[in-house]
């Protein structure tokens, strides 16, 4: 999601004037779009403002602004710590961007945090540029309040944007170049709308429609809450060609005491039960997940339940971290925090069989043929890289452009990527 705010900010800047530096030359404005989803990825926006302001990036020191979800979490405790910083905003008001630049032309620093969702995007300019992969937001924020998770208070509550707008952003997307698009959300599945004639549509619904458009030739969505899942999505999966076979779905643990403490209100086996549901109607989906190691209180036995469901799920890919106690969430202040080490131990071992389970998927679709997107040049000359219809990274060597889609057979594969051979 930060990907397509740094794409809108782009274009709302652009409307001014701006254009991106070309790389290696200095740039007047940085924008440092952030995460605020553990602490590693919040804590590099200092060093990233200091190198900036030492020389260290560019030769000379930049406007900067701060966005995302630091922004929205620190606001004006950034404006104290880096006086270096001219503009603070968070992920609901960047529409406000170029006025905010106006002031910091003049010498003034502004800090805006508000949440007014729906302004935000009625308020962004038409898509006129895509890459052949594309992002479209069409949920945002989230109202499950998971004990160790920020993004409720970051992103604020659940909002949809109306059915209207994505439909005819999607199409802007497309006229723009692109073949693939990404329906975006914290919570994407919990999207709900009404189409033209008024009825009530969901994340179905909405697949079914932009499918229809021409020149579109893949959909994805992600991320899912296993509670948002309905029958209408799992059966979208043997209905529309165009939606790809991978479903992220995040579990985070696979023992039922933790699942309650982190208040994920599903079960391990109805996570199991769900997934079976997806493969009976897609039996090729590749699925990926989220984990974390290391919840307050989490013991050996409750881990191990965790390694139990990864061997049962057979995951084609999967996202795991350790615990990061984040700031004014419940989790934070829990008895019985896990020391670094165990959770450094239980990750390891934790990445060892999802790593296992990933070289096995990819060399499972090994002698198969199948589409691959091209999306960008690989490091050797005539080298191309582009993902298959399960998301896996595949090169090749051969004739072809950024945004073919292009027939390849798969020849080899690796921990995380396939080599295949143009047809
Ligand atoms: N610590 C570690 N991982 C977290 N995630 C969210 N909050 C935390 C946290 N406090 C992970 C979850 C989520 C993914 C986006 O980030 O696995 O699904
Ligand atoms: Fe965070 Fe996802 Fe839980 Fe929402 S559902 S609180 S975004 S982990």
């Amino acid at each position: 999601m930060n990907v397509y705010d740094g794409e809108r900010m782009g274009e709302l800047l652009g409307e001014k004037g701006l254009a991106p530096a070309p790389e290696g030359e200095d740039a007047d404005l940085v924008v440092l779009n952030t995460c605020h989803i553990r602490e590693k990825a919040a804590e590099k926006i200092y060093s990233d403002i200091g190198r900036l302001t030492k020389g260290k990036t560019q030769k000379k020191a930049p406007m900067i602004a701060v966005a995302g979800c630091v922004a929205q979490a620190e606001g004006e405790e950034i404006m104290t710590r880096a006086p270096a910083v001219s503009m603070v905003v968070g992920p609901q008001a960047y529409h406000r961007l170029p006025d905010m630049l106006d002031k910091a032309v003049r010498g003034e620093r502004s800090t805006d945090t508000d949440m007014p969702a729906i302004a935000k995007f009625d308020s962004l300019p038409k898509r006129r540029r895509s890459s052949p992969n594309a992002f479209l937001t069409v949920q945002e924020g989230c109202d499950k309040f998971c004990t160790y998770c920020v993004v409720p208070y970051t992103r604020g509550a659940e909002i949809s944007r109306p059915f209207s707008h994505l439909v005819d952003e999607a199409q802007k997307l497309v006229e723009a170049g692109a073949r693939e698009i990404t329906l975006l959300g914290q919570n994407v599945n919990a999207w709900g709308g009404e189409d033209d004639a008024g009825r009530a549509v969901g994340l179905a619904g909405l697949i079914h429609v932009i499918a229809k458009i021409d020149g579109l030739e893949r959909i994805r969505y992600t991320t899912s809450h296993p509670n948002d899942m309905d029958d209408a999505l799992i059966a979208a999966h043997g209905e529309v060609d165009k939606l790809m076979p991978y479903l992220h779905l995040p579990v985070q643990s696979g023992n039922d005491r933790v699942l309650k403490a982190m208040n994920r209100s599903h079960t391990a086996e109805g996570y199991l039960k769900l997934l079976e549901r997806f493969r009976e109607v897609r039996p090729d989906i590749a699925l990926s997940g989220d984990f974390i190691v290391g919840f307050p209180g989490e013991t050996d036995a409750e881990f191990e339940d965790t390694l139990k469901l990864v061997d049962e799920v057979r995951y084609a890919q999967a996202y795991s971290f350790k615990y990061s106690p984040r700031p004014g969430t419940p989790a934070a202040t829990m008895d019985d925090q896990i020391p670094q080490e165990v959770m450094e131990e239980r990750l390891a071992r934790l990445q060892d069989r999802l790593s296992r389970d990933q070289l096995a998927f990819n060399e499972a679709t090994i002698g198969q043929e199948c589409d691959v997107l091209v999306e960008r040049k690989g490091k050797r000359d005539g080298q191309w890289l582009g993902k298959s219809p399960w998301l896996q990274s595949v090169w090749f060597e051969g004739e072809a452009q950024i945004g073919d889609m292009v027939r390849v057979d798969l020849i080899e594969g690796r921990p995380s990527s396939i080599r295949g051979e143009l047809i």
